[in-house]
């Protein structure tokens, strides 16, 4: 199982996710992420990012920001997009149906929150970033139960 968690930059949201999700699944699976913009590519996930994995004894500092592209839609079994706008840009790069049914919200793992957003924490402050780390948390438990069962 191919795991994609993206988001706009690839240094706050998506790399959190990616780092939960690993200590999660099982070996076999390959978890990754990206984001749709390429501004920050190649640089490591924020610091504030980094912190708050580490405060949780997660290391996510080696991890380096990529765009998304379009190999992604035939490596990834799924692609979880952190909020519509990432999902909307994520989806109009998908060549055809397969591709497309690949594509979800993260938040809709958590079916009581249908259509709801992690928010970008980027402009916030440490809180913030705590705040989506709880929020990426549950999601990737939700993930790995529905993955898994
Ligand atoms: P992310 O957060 O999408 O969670 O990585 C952001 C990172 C960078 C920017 C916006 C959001 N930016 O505008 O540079």
């Amino acid at each position: 199982m191919k795991i994609l968690m993206v988001c706009l930059g690839n240094i706050c949201r998506s790399p959190l996710a990616e780092g939960i999700m690993k200590i999660k699944v099982p070996e076999s699976f390959f978890v990754d992420s990206a984001g749709t913009i390429s501004l920050h590519e190649g640089e490591h996930p924020d610091k504030r990012a980094i912190k708050t994995a580490a405060n949780h004894n997660i290391d996510i500092s080696k991890q380096k920001s990529r765009p998304v592209t379009k190999a992604d839609f035939d490596t990834f079994d799924k692609i979880f997009c952190m909020d519509i706008d990432v999902y909307e840009d994520v989806i109009s790069k998908a060549q055809n149906e397969e591709q497309r049914r690949k594509v979800s919200l993260f938040m809709s793992a958590l079916g009581d929150h249908e259509n709801a957003e992690v928010p970008d924490p980027y402009w916030g402050d440490m809180n913030d970033f705590e705040a989506v780390f709880q929020l990426l948390d549950r999601g990737c438990d939700a993930i790995k139960n529905q993955i898994l069962s």
